[in-house]
């Protein structure tokens, strides 16, 4: 075969892979949502809202264990699980920790709260020793979503990075040196309908 066709077929093959290329990354850019339409996993996604405001049901123990089950479910870095969770019942210790800070409010109004709690130490240690708060974050984000799609409500209400915060709730639940309090999760059963915000934003996203 002549030099010149070896050339041809290569440019040809080229081509066809970046042509290729472009027909995915437009497919991906165009895509509509109607071929998970119907999927309960992600319309609970979705239609997820915080909510603060909750009457006075309270979720059944097993409808706890599946958020317990469910936050520690979440993903972790190198599956290291430096969490723990802390369920709130008791309304005198509810009503303290909503009384000690306006954002932690919601906690007094909720039949319970799920505290979620990092344990730096159990993480990686060095450059690696914040990715406790990624894993912290993940396992809030599950107990919402869960809470969610059995029909209850709730809303993460941040405990962490705040130094004041931390160290009251430290003090009211007793918890030991080893943990930090990352987030309060209130949860009960919506006193109103609340509406999912719509946060799609086409150019908050790029295809290379
Ligand atoms: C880490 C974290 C901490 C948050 N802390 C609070 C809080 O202290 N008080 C509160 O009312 N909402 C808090 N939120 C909820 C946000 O305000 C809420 O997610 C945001 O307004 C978007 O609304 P949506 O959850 O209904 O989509 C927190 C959310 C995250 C992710």
């Amino acid at each position: 075969m002549k030099s010149s066709m070896w050339l041809t077929l290569f440019l040809a093959a080229g081509l066809v892979c970046v042509s290729a290329r472009l027909a995915y990354v437009e497919s991906v850019v165009k895509a509509d949502v109607s071929d998970v339409n119907g999927d309960e996993t992600i319309e609970d996604i979705m239609t997820r809202a915080s909510v603060r405001r909750f009457t006075e049901a309270v979720p059944t123990d097993s409808m706890v264990q599946v958020l317990l089950r469910a936050g520690m479910a979440a993903h972790s870095i190198g599956n290291k699980q430096p969490w723990r969770m802390t369920v709130l019942v008791d309304d005198e210790i509810k009503d303290s920790v909503a009384g000690a800070f306006r954002n932690l409010k919601p906690v007094g109004d909720a039949p319970l709260a799920i505290v979620v709690c990092g344990v730096p130490g159990e993480t990686y240690q060095g450059e690696g020793d914040g990715y406790w708060v990624a894993d912290c974050s993940a396992m809030a984000q599950n107990v919402n979503i869960a809470a969610h799609a059995m029909g209850l409500g709730s809303v993460t209400c941040a405990v962490y990075p705040r130094s004041e915060r931390m160290a009251k709730v430290k003090e009211l639940l007793e918890l030991p040196d080893s943990v930090v309090p990352f987030a309060m999760i209130p949860v009960g059963y919506p006193k109103a309908a609340n509406t999912a915000k719509d946060k799609w934003d086409e150019n908050k996203v790029s295809y290379k």
